[in-house]
Order: C-alpha cells, then sequence, then structure tokens
C-alpha cells in the first residue's frame, strides 16, 4: 500500500513543484541524488570511479511536455559526454525518452515518438563518437514497445552505442530479452519501478525476484554484455554462485546499484573482482526519481528523518 502510495506521489505536479523548490527538499534528495549541477556529478563520479566503480550518469528529468524543454535536456547530456571524454571517467550516460520530448504533442504521441528519436540520435551518435554509451531508462509500460523499437532503430544506426532495460515484473520481459539478445543489444536488467497492472505484470514480489533470476542467468549465459541492475544480496550472491560453476569469466557482465543504496555491497562486490557500476543521478528536477526510491523502501522516510534531524 505505501509502495502505491509513493508511486502516487511521484507524479503529483502540485507537490513535486513545492518539494523541488524548497531547500528542505533538496537537503533531503542529497541521500539518493548526487548533486544539482553537472560539477557536482562529475566529482561524484571521480571519486566512484577512484573506488574501482564504473558510473552511469543521469541528467534527472522525465515527462517534458515542450520541445525546448527536451532540446535543454539533450544538451546537458552532450555536455556530459563531453566532460567524460576530457575527465577520462569510467562514465556513460542513461536518459529517459520521456525527458526528450516522447509527451510532446500528447503523451506517447507519434509526434513525441519521432522528436525523442531524432533527440537520441543525436546524442547516441556523440557517445560513438567517444566508444561511448547511451543507455535509454524503461519508463512504465505505456513506452515499453516503442523503447525497444526507438532502441533497435538507434542501434542498427550506432552499434554498439546505445542499449535499454528491461524490467523483470513485466511478463513480456522474457519475450523481449531474446528479442534484444538476437540483436546483440546490451540489456540493463532491474526488477521495475512502476505501478503496472496485473494483467501485464507479476503482482507478488516473490514471483518478480524469481523471474529477474531467471532473466538475468539467461542474460550473463549470453554473448552479450549485460547490466544486472539490483540490490537483492540474495539474488547476487546465487548469480556469483551460478557464474562460478558455469565457468563464466567476471568480466563478462556488470552489476548495477543506485548512488547512495547498499555503498557496502557495491565495494565488497569490487573487492571480490566483479564489475560495479553506480547510476548516478544529479539536477533540480530530482523529485519523481525520489519519490520511487522512497517507494521501494517506504523505511528510507524514517531513516531520512532521523538523519535530517540529526544535522
Ligand atoms: P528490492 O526492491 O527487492 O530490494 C532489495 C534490497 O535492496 C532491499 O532489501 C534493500 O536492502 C535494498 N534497497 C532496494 N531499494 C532500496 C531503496 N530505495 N533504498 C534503500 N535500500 C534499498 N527501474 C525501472 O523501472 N526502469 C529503469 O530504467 C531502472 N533503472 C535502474 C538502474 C539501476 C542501476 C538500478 C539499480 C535500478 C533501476 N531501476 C529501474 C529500479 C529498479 O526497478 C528497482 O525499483 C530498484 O532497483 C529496487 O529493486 P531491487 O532490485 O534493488 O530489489
Amino acid at each position: 500500500m505505501l509502495r502505491s502510495f509513493f508511486i502516487g506521489l511521484s507524479t503529483n505536479k502540485s507537490f513535486r513543484k513545492f518539494s523541488e523548490s524548497s531547500s528542505i527538499g533538496r537537503r533531503v534528495s542529497h541521500r539518493f541524488v548526487a548533486g544539482m549541477t553537472v560539477e557536482e556529478a562529475i566529482a561524484a563520479a571521480q571519486q566512484l570511479n577512484r573506488e574501482g566503480i564504473a558510473v552511469t550518469l543521469d541528467a534527472l528529468g522525465e515527462s517534458v511536455t515542450d520541445e525546448p524543454h527536451a532540446i535543454a535536456s539533450a544538451a546537458t547530456y552532450h555536455r556530459l559526454l563531453d566532460e567524460i571524454a576530457s575527465h577520462n571517467l569510467r562514465a556513460n550516460v542513461s536518459l529517459k525518452l520521456t525527458q526528450m520530448g516522447m509527451d510532446v504533442g500528447g503523451a506517447n504521441s507519434a509526434e513525441g515518438q519521432a522528436l525523442a528519436e531524432r533527440i537520441v540520435a543525436s546524442l547516441v551518435e556523440h557517445a560513438a563518437k567517444f566508444q561511448n554509451f547511451v543507455r535509454i531508462d524503461m519508463e512504465g509500460s505505456e513506452y515499453t514497445e516503442a523503447t525497444l523499437s526507438i532502441t533497435e532503430r538507434l542501434f542498427a544506426r550506432f552499434p554498439g552505442a546505445v542499449g535499454t532495460v528491461l524490467q523483470a515484473y513485466m511478463f513480456r520481459t522474457e519475450a523481449d530479452a531474446e528479442r534484444l539478445l538476437r540483436q546483440g543489444i546490451r540489456i540493463r536488467l532491474c526488477k521495475g519501478a512502476y505501478k503496472e497492472p496485473d494483467d501485464i505484470a507479476f503482482p507478488g514480489k516473490a514471483d518478480v525476484d524469481a523471474n529477474y533470476l531467471k532473466l538475468a542467468k539467461r542474460m550473463i549465459t549470453s554473448e552479450v554484455f549485460c547490466g544486472i541492475a539490483t540490490h537483492d544480496e540474495a539474488i547476487i550472491n546465487e548469480l556469483c554462485r551460478f557464474a562460478d560453476a558455469h565457468e563464466i569469466e567476471r568480466p563478462a557482465f556488470e552489476f548495477q546499484m543506485l548512488y547512495g543504496i547498499r555503498r557496502d555491497l557495491q565495494r565488497k562486490l569490487v573487492r571480490q573482482g566483479y564489475g560495479v557500476r553506480v547510476y548516478v543521478p544529479f539536477g533540480t528536477e530530482w523529485y519523481p526519481y525520489f519519490m520511487r526510491r522512497l517507494a521501494e523502501r517506504p523505511a528510507n522516510v524514517l531513516f531520512l528523518t532521523r538523519n535530517f534531524f540529526r544535522t
């Protein structure tokens, strides 16, 4: 119930406006957000790289409804790609199609899809010039098919420079995984952070976890380099055992986690010789991202409140 409450709150426009402009909101968001500026994000990436952790940078933003805003969001990403190259960072970028204009002209409209594809194509081309990589995050199920099709078309134009995300809670994901693996498209596998109806997604956590494990095993035994994005230690331990038993080399895949979550586990996996990449979000549009992190673990509210009054 609390999960639904926070996911519902994540799309509340008035509360978002209030929170993002308040100094208290910004202070609290620091638990999961690396800062408000590109400079702060680069500094966080440098620190993680020093600890042997790769990074994916996310300039927060989503549900953009006008073209100038989408173009401004892309400009930040063009800058990030240049900064990554000039600082020689072990980092790539993650973005959302609704941040790149997918909702312009109406939610997921043909006009919006064409705009987002055009904008993201220029980013993928930019990344390809630096042998870098753009990851297209997966959003709610109304965007799944368009996200996959756009990724496929961009991959055909810029092979290796773009990949996307699949969510283990969706029934369709097993077939989608085969579809992307066949083309050699890199997948990040996550459990899924949105509220989806029971007729298209597993409602129970145990089923999501079982599907996650099954799909992750399929991905790490494939020829394609995939990102195993979870903080679930039981799943991670089982995958490490599975990889050893099947003689899968450690560099054949990587674990991915979110900034500020299970830092102990991130470092332990690095010590054990696994590839680890941390998703580093930053920027003033932090509210929906932050609310989804509370939805995943409502106990975070208590944790944040305690820390807020302690500092
Ligand atoms: P689960 O929720 O079962 O948590 C396992 C354990 O992890 C918990 O017991 C706790 O210890 C810790 N944990 C998890 N979430 C926490 C939190 N918020 N605060 C503190 N501890 C927490 N989703 C999506 O729909 N589209 C996307 O593109 C992405 N992208 C993405 C990238 C990366 C790198 C990651 C790690 C995750 C995503 N996600 C995502 C989010 C994902 O779908 C999922 O909601 C979260 O990762 C939480 O699920 P876990 O797999 O960690 O397991």
